[in-house]
């Protein structure tokens, strides 16, 4: 949901925002923009398109290029993408310059209101109304800029991070944040201001991470001072140490991001569990659960709240509590929930799913659950992300960046904190036998080589893929722990190779869905040794006799399946409740190839963006 930039200090601006930028393009990618101040003359591009139709539209168009700057890559919200609506944007005078990634949800309002005043606007966005409130204000009031910025914010409704500058002060940069997150990099005598830390990585490891409601006044070769938008009082930042390396934000030899995170797997499913189960013990030790222990098990329900790939994460999460651990469980999607004035009460445990921490509706339906004085816990990936700090307490799932578009391994990390949550409450519980509870220890520990395994039926699948590029519809089916796996599946391809397709459970097909095969009609079905093998069985004879192209995830050494499939993606056997780790492998590759063989851009999907940040 956009991305932004900013550089104050005494190298060149400009190389530092455009690099950053293109790390920040998975936050959104239809316009860039940048403006650059030298002290004397305000230099500003922009462009509908990516960061490299903006690279080179600079080299034509900007000269001095100075030494303070602020980028932006934008997914739309209010206007179409195109040149003019892209940031960043100038208020009226032509002194004020500002990135923006959030919503204003009243700029309606606020826009008559300066129309009147003799304001006038050139695009249709949210963001050139805030930058002309600011301006209106600081010239009403006759404060300086910080002071506008702050009487500004608190007469807007939604969401924002912003940066901004006057050309009056070539030694600042305002900065603001409330929803969207926002990091400032310390460096020497010099400051960087970004969406996320990638931008600045190479230059600093020192960062302060903007609370909601915060903003900061940046002035070169100074301390940072950072207040509460709110009030006057200023806040004593924390500066934090990050623990992100520029290898881990790059593609290391790989194509693409979503292709060298499918192959981290093995190796984040391990940094999820490090130090965390030790199997031979029997210890499952989660620090931010431990102290939690019998707010879970005293629940009368646990109500999961995610949205997207993290929702299927938490609908497999439902068969593991409800199978391991016994307590009732619901899953909704958090932008449903939070509309429906859910029932909630002080006896349910709320869980949140994010890999970004940043979701706008997860969020807000975290909110919600505080409210009603629910016990909520997060499971994010992005450290110090504003979900990990408005839950009660959570487990972070230490995948590293997820920079594709297309989450995978969120997903498989996300169940494995599920997983170890399951099997540490069963444990207290008493509702897993001991041999039970030792043999999934066990074969969590192993499942990254198994996740291993799955990758290495890589070429086969690319052979699939050939096959089957040209279908125009997928159908996916599975049955039970395999049911969210297949609708994860049938997302995966949707999204990044256009091709439409829907995952079901494998019963509810003669429900309706099996109007729609006939011999053009691909079927994916996970078909693995499990509680529902031979039901599975049966859903495919009924498939194959309406003529449909069975694709089958198998148990390896299956034989049955093999037979009435008319191609097969083998997986390793492990217990029934850990199978998604291994059976999303398949659906990820699949989806992977057959994107890249349609020449879809697979790390950045059109129409998408990594984090959500907008209702
Ligand atoms: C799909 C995908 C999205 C996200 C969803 C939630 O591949 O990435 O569906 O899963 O937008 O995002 P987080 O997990 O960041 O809250």
């Amino acid at each position: 949901m956009c991305g932004i930039v900013g550089y104050i200090g005494n190298r060149e601006a400009y190389p530092v925002i455009l690099n950053g930028l293109k790390r920040l393009e998975y936050r959104g990618y239809d316009s860039a923009g940048i403006a650059l101040y030298d002290g004397s003359d305000i230099q500003l591009c922009k462009t509908q398109g990516k960061v490299s139709d903006l690279e080179a539209k600079v080299e034509k168009s900007i000269t001095s290029k100075g030494s303070l700057g602020i980028g932006h890559t934008r997914w739309a919200t209010h206007g179409v993408p195109n040149d003019v609506n892209s940031h960043p944007h100038y208020s009226n005078s032509g002194d004020l310059v500002i990135i923006h990634n959030g919503i204003i949800e009243n700029y309606g309002s606020i826009k008559k209101e300066l129309i009147n005043r003799g304001y006038t606007f050139t695009s249709d966005t949210d963001t050139e109304v805030l930058v002309n409130l600011i301006e209106e204000i600081k010239k009403q009031e006759d404060v300086k800029l910080g002071k506008a910025v702050q009487i500004a914010l608190n007469q807007v409704v939604g969401a924002y991070a912003i940066a901004l500058f006057d050309r009056n002060k070539p030694d600042e940069i305002v900065v603001a944040k409330l929803g969207s997150p926002l990091a400032i990099g310390i460096g020497e005598d010099e400051f960087f201001v970004a969406s996320d830390a990638s931008p600045f990585i190479e230059f600093t490891n020192n960062a302060i991470y903007l609370k909601d409601e915060e903003m900061a006044i940046i002035r070169r070769g100074r301390e940072v001072k950072v207040r509460n938008i709110k009030g006057d009082k200023l806040v004593a930042p924390y500066i934090q140490e990050l623990q992100l390396n520029l290898e881990q934000i790059e593609k290391g030899g790989y194509d693409h991001f979503m292709l060298k995170e499918i192959n981290e797997q093995p190796s984040v499913i391990k940094d999820t569990y490090r130090g965390r189960l030790l199997a031979d013990q029997g210890i499952i030790k989660l620090g931010g659960l431990e102290d939690y222990i019998s707010k879970f098990t005293n629940a009368d329900r646990i109500i999961i709240v995610a949205c997207g790939t993290s929702w299927h994460a938490g609908l497999v999460a439902e068969y593991i509590f409800e199978d391991l651990v016994r307590i009732p469980v619901e899953v909704e999607y958090a932008s449903e929930f939070r509309y429906r004035n859910p029932i909630i009460t002080e006896k349910d445990v709320v869980i949140a799913i994010s890999q970004s921490g940043e979701t706008a509706d997860t969020l807000a339906a975290i909110k919600l659950a505080k409210e009603k004085g629910a016990f909520v816990y997060g499971i994010c990936n992005v450290v110090g992300s504003t979900i990990s700090r408005e839950t009660h307490s959570g487990t972070y799932t230490h995948a590293g960046p997820e920079i594709g578009v297309a989450s995978t391994k969120a997903f498989t990390t996300q169940i494995t904190v599920l997983t170890m949550i399951a099997l540490r409450l069963a444990k207290v519980k008493g509702t897993v036998s001991q041999s039970d509870y030792m043999l999934h220890l066990r074969e969590l520990e192993m499942i990254p080589s198994k996740v291993e395994k799955a990758l290495q039926e890589e070429d086969n699948i690319i052979q699939i893929a050939e096959i089957f590029k040209a279908a125009k519809n997928f159908l996916y089916l599975g049955r039970g722990y395999n049911f969210p796996v297949a609708l994860e599946g049938a997302l995966k391809l949707k999204e990044i190779s256009y091709i439409h397709a829907e995952g079901y459970p494998a019963a509810e097909m003669k429900h309706g869905p099996i109007a729609l095969i006939d011999e053009q009609m691909p079927v994916v079905v996970i078909a693995i040794n499990s509680n529902h093998y031979e039901k599975v069985v049966s859903n495919i004879q009924e498939i194959k006799s309406r003529k449909g192209k069975i694709i089958a995830v198998v148990t390896e050494g299956d034989t049955v399946v093999k037979e009435m499939a008319d191609y097969i993606m083998e997986v390793p056997a492990t217990p029934e409740a850990l199978t998604p780790l291994v059976t999303t492998i398949p659906l990820q590759l699949l989806s992977y190839h057959i994107a890249v063989m349609l020449g879809r851009d697979v790390d950045q999907p059109r129409n998408l963006a990594k984090s959500v940040t907008v209702e």
